[in-house]
């Protein structure tokens, strides 16, 4: 079993504080996180926008899908009555290298802004490639990041076939393997451990934290960060 898994606050700390918010991602980093998981798209003037939906619908006032929308509308809309959608780099200048970064690649297009803000924060701020891991359930968004930037850390994300996500893992050097915690074993960790760093996603509650624990996973991405 490994000595130290890595605690990752899901979407910011969303049991606690709406997610994807930078109070959220506030509330993670006090409660120690080592790292922070967020999702993001790319708004219509250009800027990744942190956001888990492909519409505005559930969580704001405004309607339609983000990638529909400039920065500049998205910033008008209150997200559950009172927050404001972040961007990715306001993210960025909140976490200043606390913690660990894990950009979910959720829309289309994303890929080619994530690879130059993480080479901006690279090359100007001081950051490492080792502070971010880029991660998708869509392969081809990972081949971009792959093609543009072979050193961005990257992780395939999976909750049907992990025997699938290993494979496509091996073409683009992927360092691990985001699976839904309900897919994992004993021994199906062990065996992606040879190659791969795993991560289980969401494990809320006491029970499943304890399995997987147990399992020896490498980090474990909570909506409640503070009970891993
Ligand atoms: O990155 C793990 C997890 O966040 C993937 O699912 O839908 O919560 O973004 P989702
Ligand atoms: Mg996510």
């Amino acid at each position: 079993m490994n000595s130290k898994i890595l605690k990752i606050g899901h979407r910011g700390a969303k049991g606690h504080v709406t997610e994807n918010t930078l109070e959220s991602i506030k509330r993670a980093l006090e409660l120690g996180v080592d790292g922070i998981e967020i999702d993001v798209h790319l708004c219509a003037s250009g800027e990744l926008v942190v956001f888990h939906d492909l519409t505005l619908n559930r969580l704001t006032d405004g309607s339609g899908e983000v990638s529909n929308h400039t920065l500049k509308e998205l910033k008008r809309l209150k997200v559950k009555g009172r927050y404001e959608i972040p961007t990715l780099a306001q993210v960025l200048l909140l976490i200043d290298k606390k913690c660990l970064v894990n950009i979910e690649l959720k829309g289309q297009n994303t890929a080619k802004e994530a690879c130059r803000l993480i080479d901006f924060y690279v090359e100007k701020k001081g950051w490492e490639y080792q502070n971010f891991i880029v991660s998708s359930f869509q392969s081809s968004l990972l081949e971009t990041v792959f093609k543009i930037n072979d050193k961005i850390p990257l992780g395939v994300i999976t909750d049907t076939d992990l025997d699938k996500a290993v494979a496509f893992a091996k073409t683009v050097n992927a360092g691990s393997i985001h699976a839904d915690f309900t897919m994992l074993t004993e021994e199906n960790v062990q065996e992606l451990q040879k190659n791969f760093k795993v991560v289980a996603y969401t494990v809320n509650n006491l029970k499943p934290l304890d399995r997987v624990k147990a399992y020896g996973v490498d980090a474990i991405i909570s909506d409640y960060p503070d009970r891993i």
